[in-house]
């Protein structure tokens, strides 16, 4: 990165936890974070590969924590507050990012495949916001960044992701409530953060899915 906009997003000193960063965005995020300064716990459920992610992420100089989290397990996520507190003693950012999507018609979704998405993206997002923002009232500070998706915001139109599009409107809904609660001043925030699929891997999924579904018709 530029070293005069590296400046601007000076975090020297902060510590971050990054959900679902043992792949995808989550590294991206993550290398973000440790390239501005901080230091970071990356959480999700496959340790070996957080510690590829962790071992690259320690070039930046700072202290990268890896931390294997379950986040719709509440007592997993409640341990992985505890270890960062008992390491860091604080907690600036939270990038609330583990995310699955399943594409299966609406028709055809089981309950199960519903509520696996709806677990991971709202009810684990809901986990840590909670467990991390009782820290953060405590230190009267910080941030806390939900994942959603755009289409959190719009229609998947020919992709059939029901139980993925709920689930992200609903982060948006969490999202707008947690970040008007009257117990947070100024000083604790939260954010959404919306991305779309054009610029990434998934991005080549949809365009092969299009591409297909053109071909067939
Ligand atoms: N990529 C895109 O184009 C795009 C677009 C819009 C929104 N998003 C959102 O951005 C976020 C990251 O997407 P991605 O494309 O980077 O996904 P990805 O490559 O599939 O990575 C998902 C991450 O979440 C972790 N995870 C999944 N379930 C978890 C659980 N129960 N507990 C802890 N960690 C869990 C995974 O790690 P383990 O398997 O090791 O647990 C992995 O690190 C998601 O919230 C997604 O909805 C992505």
């Amino acid at each position: 990165m530029d070293r005069s906009l590296l400046s601007m997003y000076d975090l020297t000193g902060k510590v971050a936890i990054v959900t679902g960063a043992s792949r995808g965005l989550g590294v991206n995020f993550a290398r973000g974070l440790a390239k501005a300064g901080c230091d970071l716990v990356i959480a999700s459920r496959n340790f070996e590969s957080l510690k590829k992610v962790a071992k690259d992420l320690r070039k930046y100089g700072h202290k990268v924590i890896s931390f294997k989290v379950d986040v719709t397990v509440a007592e997993d996520v409640k341990k992985m507050v505890e270890e960062t507190i008992s390491t860091f003693k604080k907690i600036d950012i939270l990038v609330n990012n583990a995310g699955i999507a399943t594409v299966v018609s609406a028709e055809d979704m089981s309950k199960e495949e519903w509520q696996s998405v709806m677990d991971t993206n709202v009810t684990g997002v809901f986990l840590c916001a909670q467990q991390v923002g009782r820290h953060m009232l405590k230190q009267g500070y910080g941030k806390i960044i939900n994942v959603a998706s755009q289409y959190g915001i719009v229609a998947s139109s020919y992709v059939a992701q029901i139980s993925y599009v709920a689930s992200k409107s609903a982060v948006l809904g969490l999202t707008r409530e947690l970040a008007q609660l009257p117990q947070l001043d100024r000083e604790i925030e939260v954010f959404l953060n919306s991305p779309t699929a054009e610029t990434l891997y998934l991005g080549e999924f949809f365009f092969s899915f299009f591409e297909k579904r053109q071909n067939s018709d």
